[in-house]
């Protein structure tokens, strides 16, 4: 095997090359759970739980919620560990080029630009289907045609609402992120406001009976829906993009990323809970589960507000997950493997503004055209794959005499890095053969670029 395909970074040169262009260490634990919870509540508490607990499992969405939560907790305790021994951005991407070597690098972060692409996506149709029922509440229609993906068989052909979204966001991003954090903060708090503000009405009009049958579709449904609503959790692994920018890393990241963790696990299954309580699973399969539940109950103008908190809500995901892989490509293209054109910063918006517009055009595309339900099984996909790499990177971690001593390990070494890479390739074995075709099409693309581009220009030829 070529040797080059596997060459490596080095922790010091990467932790040194930060020396020149410092960022300012500003952020705290507080500050990195809000970055948490404002990069994971979005389509995966507002829209998927509706169709998930209808096809697969039932009011035990619950259990699917708890085995997610757990994966995604052991997983990002490896994160954790990871983001401690190397502060510097690039999550994943970097971790592998650090511990496996450039070819496995390359697809981690082509994985990746999967992940955050599609999530941008699928939160952008979960987000056109919010506004419709509330647009709708007002008696103001988007023609069908123009407000669903690409099925003339259902008279719907592109998603105008899910494209204008991600334009939106990507010329705010465009703009830089100056303000970002205070405009995240104001989400965060309107997001779970509204999510608190269900659980407290609906809990009144809860009918137990609704709770029955609890598991009907067994303990299949309930692990099948596990690898489905993961979607919900993803975004912690945003917080150690941030590494970079925290004070005390060692001590902050993990608290930052179990902390956000913890806090959305707890609302989704207190929501999940209330939702099938309130209507029979049978019934949810509709796109805006949480307000048409509250409004069963007769509670229009709850109903109303739910649907305006989980349109603001929902933007801050679109903006964090098209935020990673604008930087992601700019890593990339900084590094060698995409064309140059990926590292340019605009002189005056000191942004990658032709990469975000380029990766924009990429996410209007299948927002426009395909359902929300192929968008997030591929997101997922790509992020189990990145989970896996990251779980198991830890055994080679802790072999790496560079790592300096004294940050977050993960705890029952070599145990937990093990059972999260078997749980991540059980969850991949659970989604759909389709998904695999697709996934397996985007990672032949991934190869032919890396052998036709990447390898020839890698900044590590140097
Ligand atoms: N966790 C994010 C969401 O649910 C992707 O929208």
């Amino acid at each position: 095997m070529n040797k080059s395909l596997f060459r490596r970074k080095n922790v010091d040169d990467l932790l040194n090359a930060n020396n020149d262009v410092q960022l300012s260490k500003t952020l705290g634990p507080f500050a990195l759970i809000l970055l948490g919870v404002g990069a994971i509540i979005g389509t995966g508490i507002f829209i998927l739980p509706g169709t998930v607990a209808a096809e697969h499992s039932g009011p035990a969405i619950i259990f699917s919620f708890v085995i997610a939560a757990i994966v995604c907790a052991l997983a990002g305790m490896c994160y954790s560990e990871f983001a401690s021994a190397v502060p510097v951005t690039g999550s994943a991407y970097t971790y592998s080029y650090i511990v496996f070597g450039e070819v496995i690098a390359w697809l981690v972060g082509w994985a990746l630009l999967l992940e955050y692409g599609l999530a941008a996506a699928a939160v952008a149709t979960g987000w056109s289907a919010y506004l419709s029922s509330l647009l709708a509440g007002f008696n103001i229609h988007i023609p069908l045609a123009f407000s669903g993906p690409f099925n003339p068989a259902e008279n719907t052909y592109i998603n105008l609402p899910a494209i204008f979204i991600v334009v939106l966001t990507s010329f705010l991003l465009t703009l830089g992120s100056k303000e970002s954090t205070r405009f995240n903060t104001i989400m965060v708090f309107i997001k779970v406001v509204v999510i608190l503000l269900f659980i407290i009405v609906g809990i009144f009009y809860v009918e137990p009976d609704n709770w029955q049958p609890f598991m009907p579709f067994g303990m299949s449904g309930v692990l099948s829906g596990a690898a489905l609503v993961f979607f919900a959790y993803l975004g912690f692994d945003a917080v150690s993009s941030a590494a970079e920018e925290v004070k005390n890393p060692q001590r902050n990241m993990p608290i930052g990323i179990i902390g956000s963790l913890f806090i959305c696990t707890v609302l989704y299954v207190a929501v999940s809970l209330v939702l099938t309580g309130l209507v029979s699973y049978t019934n949810l399969n509709v796109s805006d589960p949480v307000s048409y539940a509250i409004q069963l109950a007769g509670q229009e103008w709850i109903a109303g507000i739910i649907s305006l908190g989980a349109i603001v809500g929902m933007m801050t995901v679109i903006l964090v997950m098209c935020y990673g892989g604008t930087r992601l490509l700019f890593a990339l293209g900084r590094d060698g493997l995409l064309p140059k054109v990926m590292r340019e910063i605009h002189p005056k918006y000191k942004t990658p503004v032709k990469n975000t517009w380029i990766f924009a055009a990429l996410i209007s595309l299948c927002a426009g055209l395909l359902p929300i339900d192929k968008l997030t099984e591929l997101v997922n996909m790509g992020t189990l794959i990145a989970f896996t790499m990251v779980s198991i990177g830890i055994l080679w971690l802790r072999k790496n005499k560079e790592i300096s001593e004294g940050g977050f390990k993960v705890p029952l070494f070599p145990f937990i890095p093990i059972v999260s890479f078997v749980l991540c390739i059980f969850l991949i074995l659970q989604l759909s053969v389709q998904t695999w075709i697709a996934c397996g099409i985007w990672f032949v693309i991934g190869l032919l670029l890396y052998f036709g581009y990447g390898k020839k220009h890698s900044l590590m030829n140097k």
